[in-house]
């Protein structure tokens, strides 16, 4: 038996942008998924609380996901997980995958498991790793779950704590404080896939304007980074609010959820926006004082699920 654990993300600034080569800021959040594989069987049992019961890739099921073909749609991610690390006819395990981050949130929940599925087979196999090796592995899993997506989730989930990335590179940032942020997860179901086609459509349909704004969005990331290593967090919530305009431009905006946004700013906060793909999923809101308490009451008793976000150093363990 091994086991492995990895962090779910909140994207604090550039999701989208980051697709076209601009900056973006993640941050590694106190919510993970709990992977266990053992030796038994033949082929691969995927059993999980959260995503089905139960399902099984015999090994010319397991064959077809490693050629490109598509078995099962939401878990042929996790299944390459495991090809990255044995061949088909070496598969005879299973997997169990208990994890606390929403799925379909934008909370990272896809790149958490498949590092997380990726560290538990190189344990089992007794293979020598590290962090890149298994962000790249994640990356495999990624574009499976996503189409193409820019390798910021596997990364974050990865490492932990503050990751600025561009082009595929990181730096890994330090705070001194804690960002009082809580997390509100929408409860419109939505995928990053969808929508990063989504945008990518928008894009092809007007590639100089949208290049423009993905230019604004890149500059306000790094204007975010720099409010952020000064502490001023009325600045970064104002920066937020304009990132928001820019998400909703680019047609990731979430419906009718003027009712939350509403309440929102009669709570006592610097801002808020999207985390993630958007389109639905959940909303980062920057909090005042660090007064989070009152305020997750209030967006709880308006019927949505709200996290109190710490960050977390922990990347994959
Ligand atoms: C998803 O967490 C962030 C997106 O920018 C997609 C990506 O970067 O792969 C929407």
């Amino acid at each position: 038996m091994a086991d492995a654990s990895a962090p779910g993300k909140i994207i604090f600034s550039g999701e989208h942008s980051v697709v076209y080569g601009e900056p973006a800021l993640a941050i590694a959040i106190n919510l993970r998924c709990h992977v266990k594989i053992t030796k038994d069987g033949k082929g691969l049992l995927i059993t999980s609380k959260n995503y089905i019961q139960k399902y099984y890739y015999s090994t010319a099921k397991l064959e077809d996901v490693l050629s490109g073909k598509t078995i099962n749609s939401k878990l042929d991610n996790i299944a390459m997980a495991v090809l990255t690390v044995f061949k088909p006819n070496e598969i005879s395990h299973k997997l169990e995958i208990n994890s606390e981050i929403p799925i379909g949130a934008g909370l990272g929940s896809s790149a958490a498991v498949a590092v997380a599925t990726v560290t538990a087979a190189l344990k089992i196999k007794g293979q020598k790793y590290d962090n890149d090796t298994i962000s790249d592995k994640a990356f495999i899993c990624e574009k499976i779950a996503h189409g193409n997506p820019s390798g910021i989730d596997n990364l974050i989930a990865t490492y932990g704590g503050i990751v600025r990335f561009q082009n595929g590179n990181m730096t890994k940032l330090e705070l001194e404080y804690e960002i009082p942020i809580i997390i509100i997860n929408t409860n419109i179901p939505k995928e990053t896939k969808k929508m990063v086609e989504l945008v990518k459509k928008n894009w092809k349909s007007n590639p100089e304007k949208f290049n423009d704004i993905f230019n604004k969005m890149g500059k306000l990331t790094s204007k975010i980074e720099k409010e952020l290593l000064n502490n001023n967090l009325e600045r970064v919530g104002n920066l937020m609010l304009e990132n928001q305009k820019f998400l909703e431009k680019i047609g990731v905006g979430i419906p009718n959820i003027e009712k939350l946004i509403s309440n929102l700013s009669k709570l006592n906060i610097y801002g808020y926006k999207i985390t993630g793909a958007g389109g639905g999923g959940a909303m980062i809101v920057l909090m005042k004082n660090g007064d989070t308490k009152e305020a997750i009451k209030i967006v709880e008793t308006l019927g949505y699920d709200v996290y109190e976000t710490k960050i977390t150093n922990l990347g994959v363990n």
